[in-house]
């Protein structure tokens, strides 16, 4: 079976979430052997295992975590990113709300691991149920002698904090993220100083998602040679893929980093019945789009990196032949424009005005300079704004021109968008009708 569920094994089980159902799945035994292990050894162990985080990036966690300064006298922190709100990222709140003391464990290990006797989950404000359930599994924990004061006789100590964010796309980006667990307004920082070194209240921090710190305990229970039998050899194990959109069956699908498309919307029912693939991303709505002719590349680090795009944090959004990629463009635009935060001139002033373009654009007001208008404007962006946003923004612009370009011109040419029935008075020659259901958007 092409599958590996390792943290999705057990999310149908009832009371899911609670520490009797844990352990009733060897939980917190991964925390006894790693407390019975040197920090050195545990950071040694999760970098051979090749495990790289799993919140965008994709960076060595192991090293990562090596970067902390050994006997500097100042506090360390551990800090899990729950933030989880890009478009069509949905992983890290299924995985909370299903098993909150996977994260709460690997949690307690990582923050063994660096030193530190604070750690912090950082969740977006919105998601009240999930932090509700992080509120009840760490009182649990706290009772059973996992967290507090000298944690299972190891004279380790560690108090977590779960702390509810505002809601703000922005703070999911690491360094404003700290300003805003500091207090502040969230706006990225200027690096280097990194988070290592100086991340909050300006100590020793790691960063990490919450997919990547549920998956050391994993790691550690089971060692290195079996997470490196899941995945290739510079993307390593297993990892969850959020299929969302026109699929048969969305929803979560745990499976060796390396897996195709094709593979997985196999296991998902495929497209929804009598569509077929248009586009879709690869890693949520900042990576560059792909078409239905990258449906065999390796969902690893590498392979999308090879087709132009990035894995980022897997988020499979899939779009059908009803789509119109220019109106899909433009809502992502609009969401950019909302959360940029406003700190660089390049992502303020350009998602701002590619929303203006776009608008246009979309209801067939454009003309053959806007598109080279859009165009510069996302180079300005591209590598240019302040933190990754900038570039997250560019990206839909830029790879949705280079498949789609004769979309766009059709909306110019039509007077209107060719998917909508009531904007265009020519509906035939290029474009499939769309269905029933698209009208009722
Ligand atoms: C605009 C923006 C939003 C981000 N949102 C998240 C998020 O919600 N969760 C997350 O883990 N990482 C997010 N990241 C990536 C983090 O900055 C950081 O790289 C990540 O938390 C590191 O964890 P990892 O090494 O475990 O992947 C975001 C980055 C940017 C630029
Ligand atoms: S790129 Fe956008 S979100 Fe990032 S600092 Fe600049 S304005 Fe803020």
């Amino acid at each position: 079976m092409l599958l590996t569920p390792v943290l999705s094994r057990y999310w149908d089980e009832p009371r899911s979430w609670t520490l009797d159902t844990y352990r009733r799945h060897a939980g917190y035994s991964a925390l006894r052997t790693a407390l019975r292990m040197s920090p050195a050894e545990i950071i040694e162990l999760v970098t051979d295992s090749g495990l790289r985080g799993r919140g965008g990036a994709g960076f060595s966690t192991g090293t990562k975590w090596s970067f902390v300064p050994h006997d500097d006298g100042k506090p360390h922190y551990l800090v899990v990113n729950a933030d989880e709100s890009e478009p069509g990222t949905c992983k890290d709140i299924p995985l909370m709300l299903a098993t909150p003391h996977a994260l709460i464990e690997g949690a307690i290990i990582a923050a063994y691991a660096i030193g530190a006797s604070h750690a912090f989950i950082y969740l977006r404000g919105e998601v009240i149920p999930v932090l509700r359930r992080l509120h009840a599994a760490a009182a649990e924990a706290y009772a059973a002698g996992y967290l507090g004061h000298n944690i299972l006789g190891s004279g380790y100590n560690l108090e977590l904090i779960v702390h509810a964010g505002a809601g703000a796309y922005i703070c999911g980006e690491e360094t404003a993220l700290l300003d805003s667990l500091e207090g502040r307004r969230g706006q990225p920082r200027l690096r280097p100083p990194f988070p290592a070194v100086a991340g909050l209240y300006a100590c020793p921090t790691v960063v990490n998602n919450v997919e990547t710190i549920a998956s050391v305990p994993p790691i550690i229970e089971h060692g290195v040679d079996w997470f490196r039998t899941m995945g290739s050899k510079k993307s390593p194990g297993f990892t969850l893929y959020s299929l969302t959109g026109h699929v048969t069956h969305p929803g979560q699908y745990e499976a060796p980093l390396g897996v195709t498309l094709r593979e997985l919307l196999d296991c998902a029912g495929g497209i929804r019945a009598g569509h077929h693939l248009k586009f879709w991303t690869p890693g949520g709505s900042s990576t560059p789009i792909l078409t239905d002719a990258h449906l065999d590349v390796p969902l690893d680090y590498e392979g999308v990196a090879a087709a132009g795009s990035m894995l980022g944090t897997k988020a499979l959004q899939i779009f059908d032949d009803t789509t119109c990629v220019v109106r899909a463009v433009l809502r992502w635009t609009e969401f950019y424009a909302h959360e940029s935060c406003g700190k660089c001139t390049p992502c303020r002033e350009g998602t701002y005005w590619l929303v203006r373009v776009f608008e246009r654009l979309e209801a067939g007001r454009g003309t053959a300079a806007d598109l080279a208008k859009v165009l510069d404007i996302a180079d300005s962006m591209l590598g240019k704004s302040f933190c990754a946003l900038g570039d997250g923004a560019a990206s839909p612009i830029i790879s949705s021109l280079q498949y789609f370009r004769d979309e766009y011109i059709a909306h110019f040419e039509r007077g209107g968008c060719p998917f909508d029935p009531y904007q265009s008075t020519v509906m035939a020659t290029q474009f499939v009708a769309p269905p029933v259901e698209v009208y009722a958007r």
